[in-house]
């Protein structure tokens, strides 16, 4: 919490503390205390005016637990709190009124977390260790509320050129090894692998998110994403095969926007169809990572994309990566790529099957299974690329490198055999 230290207290503060109104909460909260290694006799009965009470004569706890609900003024009684409470407690709350405004505003007031009762263990335990990674962080200096965002859609010109690989990797080197909160987005809603790349179940929460969009705020997507790591949360589905998607978007745009006051990092896997189904999913994103091979279907597509891309989402920096790499037996060299998506390739990233073998094996992303190879040094480097990207960006990487059409005739003869003259459809879009 940010908070006015409180002269005179010094030394053995505790791990945790709570202040809790009413018994039947207390009786859930005890037991995973104990299973955290804390002593049970902190878990006070009381609420928030207690706290403040017990804390100005005492130091604060590491962790601390409030009830609001016997509170009137929630907000006011916070900063009440505030002034009696020890830089760096984190200050978890609880209370029984479900409204997102009030989540918000407590978060703003330096609150780490809001739990809605009825407490369950699941909900408590998380929370805990939440904060502590939190109180183990190092600490940001005060004003570090107006963090920036970067969200970043990954695209792949066609199925199995690596965009999930992709995807899974990047959102697991920002939240493990970059340590910056992160939310992973996998709207390949039928057959998506964001969740078992990562050896997770997917569960049930971008489903209900789906249904019943009008329930997305905070709190839902709290509990509905599955935590991969402390810094990692992944929202996806196996939705059946069965039915088709029922949804106009909103769900998605409104996911967007609750990661953006979550989380510092978004990371959106996205079927190239759920962009033609839904373009303004690309409304807000601010880097966009454009996955393809060396291919002549997939050359075809990049051009698509990218032309898409230009008159749809021209805010956002888009990077062209190339997977699966082989030279030498490439079906279009690079030179050739280049010119016919008038745009250099801002990433290669060989082909590597051991590695790729290595990551099913291991039930862990790509970059995290093959630190040491080739590949997953590139993949580190992207992600490197999209830390240091801004919200500001101009997208200097869509403007058009020559004169149009000249790059998509170069790419037609280019072709070797009839066959593939007559295969290419160069989309002749308007630009
Ligand atoms: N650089 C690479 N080298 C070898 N295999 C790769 C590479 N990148 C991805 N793969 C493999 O290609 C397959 C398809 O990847 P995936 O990320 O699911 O594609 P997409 O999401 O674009 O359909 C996976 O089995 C993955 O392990
Ligand atoms: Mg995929």
């Amino acid at each position: 919490m940010n908070a006015p230290w409180k002269s005179g207290s010094h030394g053995n503060r505790d791990a945790f503390a709570a202040y809790v109104c009413d018994e039947t909460s207390l009786d859930v909260l005890r037991p995973v205390i104990i299973e955290m290694g804390w002593q049970p006799e902190k878990c006070n009965k009381g609420g928030l005016r207690n706290a403040v009470q017990s804390l100005s004569i005492s130091a604060s706890p590491n962790i601390l637990m409030v009830d609001l609900s016997e509170s009137g003024d929630p907000l006011n009684d916070i900063n009440a709190l505030a002034e009696v409470c020890e830089p760096g407690t984190v200050v978890i709350a609880i209370g029984q009124v479900n409204d997102v405004r009030l989540y918000r505003d407590l978060l703003s007031s330096g609150i780490h977390d809001y739990l809605l009762k009825p407490l369950s263990p699941g909900q408590i335990r998380d929370a805990l260790v939440n904060a502590q990674a939190i109180f183990a962080s190092p600490k940001h200096s005060d004003g570090a509320s107006a963090k920036s965002h970067i969200s970043t859609a990954v695209i792949g010109t066609r199925g199995g050129v690596g965009a999930s690989t992709l995807a899974t990797s990047l959102a697991w080197l920002f939240s493990a090894e970059h340590k910056v909160p992160t939310a992973l987005l996998d709207l390949d809603i039928h057959f998506g692998t964001g969740a078992l790349a990562l050896d997770l179940e997917p569960g049930r929460g971008l489903t209900d998110a789906i249904e019943n969009p009008s329930r997305i705020d905070g709190l839902f997507i709290e509990r509905a994403m599955i935590r991969a790591n402390d810094n990692l949360a992944i929202l996806s589905a196996e939705a059946p095969i069965t039915a088709p998607l029922m949804t106009d978007g909103s769900a998605f745009v409104q996911l967007e926007e609750e990661f953006r006051q979550a989380f510092e990092m978004t990371v959106i896997d996205l079927p190239r169809n759920m962009l033609i189904n839904f373009p303004h999913l690309l409304s807000d994103v601010n880097v966009v990572v454009l996955v393809t091979e060396m291919t002549l279907a997939s050359a075809r597509d990049a051009i698509r994309l990218l032309s898409w891309l230009k008159t749809n989402a021209n805010h956002a920096q888009v990077m062209v990566v190339a997977n699966k790499v082989q030279p030498g037996a490439a079906e279009i060299g690079k030179a050739d790529f280049e010119a016919s998506i008038e745009r250099k390739i801002t990433f290669s990233v060989p082909f590597d099957f051991k590695a790729a073998a290595n990551s099913a094996k291991l039930g862990q992303t790509f970059a995290e299974a093959n630190r040491a190879t080739k590949a997953g040094g590139t993949i580190r480097d992207i992600g490197k690329a999209v830390m240091g990207a801004s919200d500001g960006l101009e997208s200097s990487s869509l403007a058009p490198a020559k004169k149009s059409l000249l790059g998509k005739l170069d790419f037609k003869s280019m072709m070797p055999s009839k066959k593939a003259k007559a295969a290419v459809p160069i989309p002749l879009e308007a630009d």
